[in-house]
């Protein structure tokens, strides 16, 4: 089946003025010609959960995190966090009904400090799934990785709905299917100019949604922020915010 790839917008404004360059779509830095992308989660009782690849119940937290290269290479793919984390790299989709498919590497300690460590050679433009999920089950906290390579890499939380999913709380009424996700915007969170808006200070996280049935679709958010919300078909890119804009709302839930 064809799926085609949504892409969601949460942002609200940032009502303090804060310093330093807010805009970029990853905070990147470079040390040798290596250049560092960063991205900042946490794993919480509400995340998704699965039976990881070697793992030995249900009840693992796990994060899907997309990773887009702009330059192919060698990258460094690292955890940093008080969790004992583990990783697994997927090659364009993963899917919760095969792990292995699509398998490019795995890691548990690989860093230290029970961080994980994968080095792979990632071809530009070419989405890979990353998932953080952790050596034991039920594990909590925060954590960020970075992708350290020869060029900027996109990362973005990736919200691949399925049916099969324990943890989203996916319900079904009259043939309606509710898929949920939870998330924070936190003043470490990546920055922008929101279409629409008026300073590079808007909060945002990216979320991509990959619909199983063809159909018409409300996407709703729940929050004491006033968000904002826009959907992409396909991409979403920085320098033309209104390239692949299908819908936009502020207030339409109340
Ligand atoms: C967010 O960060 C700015 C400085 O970057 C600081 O002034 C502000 O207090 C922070 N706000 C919160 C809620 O942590
Ligand atoms: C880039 O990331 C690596 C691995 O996390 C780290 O060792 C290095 O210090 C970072 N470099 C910079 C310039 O932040
Ligand atoms: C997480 O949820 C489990 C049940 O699903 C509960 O036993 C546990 O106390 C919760 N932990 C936290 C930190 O909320
Ligand atoms: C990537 O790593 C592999 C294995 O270590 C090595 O053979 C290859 O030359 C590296 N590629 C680049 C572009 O550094
Ligand atoms: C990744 O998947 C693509 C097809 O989606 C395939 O052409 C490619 O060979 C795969 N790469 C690796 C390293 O498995
Ligand atoms: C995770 O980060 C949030 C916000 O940055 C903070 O409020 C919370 O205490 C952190 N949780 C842990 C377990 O460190
Ligand atoms: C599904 O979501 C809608 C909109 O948020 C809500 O009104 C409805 O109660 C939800 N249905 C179920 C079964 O949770
Ligand atoms: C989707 O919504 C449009 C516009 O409201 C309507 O014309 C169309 O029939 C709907 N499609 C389905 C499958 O419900
Ligand atoms: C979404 O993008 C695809 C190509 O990526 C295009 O074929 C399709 O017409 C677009 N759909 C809408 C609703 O713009």
């Amino acid at each position: 089946m064809l799926l085609t790839l949504l892409i969601v917008l949460i942002t609200s404004q940032l009502s303090t003025k804060v310093h330093g360059d807010g805009n970029q779509f990853v905070q990147s830095t470079t040390n040798l010609e290596q250049i560092n992308s960063t991205y900042s989660g946490s794993l919480q009782n509400t995340s998704t959960r699965f039976l990881r690849y070697g793992g030995s119940s249900n009840n693992y937290l796990y994060d899907a995190i997309e990773i887009i290269p702009f330059t192919s290479g060698n990258y460094t793919i690292t955890s940093s966090s008080n969790l004992d984390t583990y990783g697994y790299l997927y090659n364009n989709s993963f899917s919760l009904s095969d792990l292995s498919m699509g398998l490019l590497g795995q890691n548990d300690d690989g860093a230290g400090s029970y961080q994980f460590q994968i080095i792979a050679n990632l071809q530009a433009n070419v989405r890979y799934i990353l998932i953080v999920t952790t050596y034991s089950v039920n594990e909590v906290g925060n954590y960020s990785i970075t992708a350290s390579g020869p060029g900027r890499v996109s990362l973005a939380k990736s919200m691949i709905t399925t049916t099969t999913t324990t943890s989203t709380s996916t319900t079904t009424t009259l043939g309606v299917l509710n898929s949920t996700y939870s998330g924070s915007l936190q003043n470490t969170s990546t920055r922008f100019l929101r279409y629409g808006g008026s300073s590079n200070n808007y909060l945002y996280d990216a979320i991509e949604i990959i619909p199983l049935t063809s159909g018409n679709y409300t996407i709703t958010s729940s929050s004491n922020l006033d968000t904002y919300g826009y959907l992409y078909n396909n991409s979403f890119s920085l320098s033309d915010l209104s390239m692949g804009l299908l819908g936009q709302n502020d207030d339409g839930a109340g």
